[in-house]
Formats: structure tokens, sequence, C-alpha cells
């Protein structure tokens, strides 16, 4: 099975993209969300490009995707009344996001199935770090008010994949991965460092371990692999049997190449490589 991972898009993309990806004759293309920048015009343009794909797709939506600059703001500064006070308008900035999108589904704590491969949709519009992002909204459209309410609704989609593969993907990847600025979900924006991976994303996946579920890769991106303050994070990482990858090569479009990884699963294993078309 060959599966293109599409990273961050942030406008990054157009019909160009399309007749590159169905040329390829994939089996299935991953989006880890983060399709506009600071407003919904941008995304809801490259939603409607993406819905004209051939190719099976599936799409996790990113703290960009839905969300006010407000809400972002309120989620940066940590302030409850902003972010209180920007919540209104999220599920339905949310919902014409998925119209745009057309029959390319949008995941968030859903299961699907792909031949013998279930894809694990993870919590959306993460932003990161050991905090709820979007926690108004969230509770309104997900019924989810904590991390570990949102673990709990991840344990449980593992227990309930009985694929003979299981993929998980997700706007930002779990926590326990490092907790330098270079580490594939590290901070690099703050002088002290530290990890900014998923914590619930990292019990799913512990659950995954404890159970022997078939996990063979967990897909992300949100933490973009051109650091802050110059340098490179690392893309790529195999732990437990697990490979993971951060796909957020943010611009995407560079010098006329456009950017996605090439996972391919064979036989229980998988492997990553980049690529430029
Ligand atoms: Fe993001």
């Amino acid at each position: 099975m060959r599966i293109a991972v599409i990273g961050d898009i942030h406008r990054h993309w157009d019909d160009q993209d399309v007749r590159l990806i169905d040329r390829e004759e994939l089996d299935l293309v991953l989006f880890t969300g983060d399709l506009g920048g600071a407003t919904q015009r941008g995304a809801r343009a490259v939603a409607a490009s993406i819905a004209t794909l051939r190719t099976p797709s599936l799409v996790v939506p990113g703290n960009h995707d839905g969300a006010s600059l407000g809400q972002l703001l309120g989620e940066v500064v940590h302030s409850r009344p902003l972010i209180r006070a920007f919540a209104p308008g999220h599920g339905a900035r949310s919902s014409a996001l998925q119209r745009a999108l057309g029959p390319v589904p949008v995941g968030a704590y859903s299961l699907h199935r792909f031949g013998s491969l279930d894809v694990l949709c993870g919590r959306p519009h993460s932003m990161g770090g050991p905090t709820l992002s979007f926690e108004p909204a969230m509770r309104r459209s997900h019924g989810i008010s904590s991390l570990e309410e949102s673990a709990q609704r991840l344990r449980g989609l593992v227990e309930r994949s009985e694929a003979q593969d299981l993929l998980i993907l997700a706007h930002n990847g779990p926590a326990g991965l490092g907790e330098r600025r270079d580490d594939i979900w590290g901070c690099d924006f703050k002088k002290e460092e530290g990890d900014f991976g998923d914590p619930d994303l990292r019990a799913a996946v512990d659950h995954a371990h404890e159970l022997g579920r078939p996990l063979r890769a967990v897909v992300a991106g949100h933490m973009h692999t051109r650091l802050r303050g110059g340098g490179q994070r690392r893309w790529t990482l195999r732990e437990r049997g697990v490979l993971y990858v951060n796909a957020a090569q943010v611009p995407r479009h560079r010098r006329g190449r456009r950017h996605h990884v090439l996972l391919t699963l064979e036989s229980g294993h998988v492997e990553a490589e980049e690529r430029w078309l």
C-alpha cells in the first residue's frame, strides 16, 4: 500500500497538486491539517481543490482549521476569557470547511478502513502541549472537556480497531519523543525548549502497545520541520516498531516543487521517504 502524507498546507496547495498526486496512483492521501493561513477564505479554496482528488483521501483538522484570530490569540496567551469569547462560530466554520471538502471525509476521534488498514484520526484542532486547545469548542463539537477525556476516547478507538494494520493520523504528534527543540515534536519557540507532543495521543499509543495492536505508524505535523531560530527538526523516528512521521515541511511549495512524504506499507512494515514533485 502506498500512502502520501501531505503536511500542514498553509495555503500551499492548488490544482496542480491534485494532478501530480493523482498521477502517482496512490492508495490513499492523508492530510495533517492547517489548510489555510490566518483567514478561512484561503482554507476553503484549498479544501475545494482537495475535493477534486480522485485518490481516496482523509483530512484531520489543524488548529488553524475553523479557528478565528481571536481564538488563536487566546490560545497563545492562555486567556480563558478570550478563548471563551471567540468560541462561537468555531463549529460553523469547521462545518463550512467540511462542506468545501465535498466527498473527502474529515477525521476526528474516528476510525476509517482502507482495505486491511485502519486509520485512527486523533483529536482535531490540537495546538500541542499539555493543555486542551479550544476547550469550549471541543466540548460543544465533540463532548470533550479535558485531555483525560480525550485520552479515554482515543483508547476506546484503539480497542475498536480490528484491522490487520493500524495507523494514527493527527494534527500534532504524541508526547514522549524528546524534549529538545529539534526533536520530532520538540518545542522550538521557548528558550527552555521541552516536549510539545500531545499527552492524550501518547496515552493512545501506549494503549496500542499494551494491547498488542498492530500500530505501524503515527503521522502528524503542526511542529514545522524548519525551526525558529534556524536549523531543521528530525521528521522521522522509529520506536518500539512504530514509525513516527512529522510531515510539516512549511512552506511545502518550494522552487516550483511540491512536498509530500510517501509511506510504503508492506507485510506490516512501513517505510517513509520525502518526495518533491
Ligand atoms: Fe498547526
